[in-house]
């Protein structure tokens, strides 16, 4: 299975990449994550990353497709990925076709989450996520069982800081003039599939699954 997850941030583009990573075994591949690892580890793509991220701004297209090319390309992703947060731009999406074209795989499909504004800056601004195995909370709708504790690893968990009031209304701007016009280039290839995302997670999951099992 290959997909590509799109939607909004915070419409639970990650939290549903997950489950669909557990059930079908193949890696969840967020751009989001992977910069945030190379901020931590303080490598030259996440130095140069860093700013772009703490204004909500998108990080440049050469730097994400350098990662992708090699990170498609690797051993994990042979048997099938999960795009979350990529591609984001149509430069990104032309170049994900022709990483596609090398590699000799093609996409099964391109599920966009939808969910209006209101909803998406209450969930991200009571997103809690675990900085040590990637869990991700919710204060109000999937707290953890001991505040600001992660329930699988203990570890302490942390407020992402592109989730701010100003940094969230950013995103949401960058994501309508930018990366919208990426689903209208996937559904003139008639491969877009929008799904409601404004149920509960498992409301979403069971949308998800039935539309994959439509493919
Ligand atoms: P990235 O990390 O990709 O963030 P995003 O796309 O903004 O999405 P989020 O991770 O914020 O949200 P999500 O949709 O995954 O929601 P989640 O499941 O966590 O990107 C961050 C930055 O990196 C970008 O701004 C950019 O600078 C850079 N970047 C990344 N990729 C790039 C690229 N390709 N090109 C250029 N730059 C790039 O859920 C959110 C909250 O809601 C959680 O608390 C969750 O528990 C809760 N929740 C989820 N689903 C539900 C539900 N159904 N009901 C109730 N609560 C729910």
């Amino acid at each position: 299975m290959r997909l590509i997850l799109m939607g909004p941030p915070g419409v639970g583009k990650g939290t549903q990449a997950k489950k669909l990573a557990a059930v079908y075994e193949i890696p969840q591949i967020s751009t989001g994550d992977i910069l945030r690892e190379a901020i931590v580890n303080d490598t030259p793509v996440g130095r140069e990353a860093k700013e772009y991220m703490d204004a909500g701004r998108l990080v440049p297209d050469d730097v994400i497709l350098n990662l992708m090319k090699e990170t498609l390309g690797s051993e994990k992703c042979a048997r099938g990925f999960i795009l979350d947060g990529f591609p984001r731009t149509v430069p990104q999406a032309t170049g994900l076709d022709a990483i596609l074209v090398t590699l000799g795989i093609r996409l099964d499909a391109v599920l966009v989450l939808e969910v209006n504004e209101d909803i998406i800056v209450e969930r991200l601004s009571n997103r809690r996520s675990c900085p040590e195995c990637g869990a991700i909370y919710n204060l109000k709708t999937s707290p953890p069982a001991q505040d600001d504790t992660c329930d699988n690893c203990g570890a302490e968990l942390v407020q992402r800081s592109d989730d701010q009031p100003e940094t969230i209304k950013n995103r949401l701007k960058v994501y309508r003039e930018e990366t919208a016009p990426v689903i209208d280039y996937y559904a003139k290839k008639g491969m877009a599939k929008a799904i409601d995302a404004s149920g509960s997670v498992s409301e979403v999951w069971e949308k998800l699954q039935s539309a994959l099992s439509q493919k």
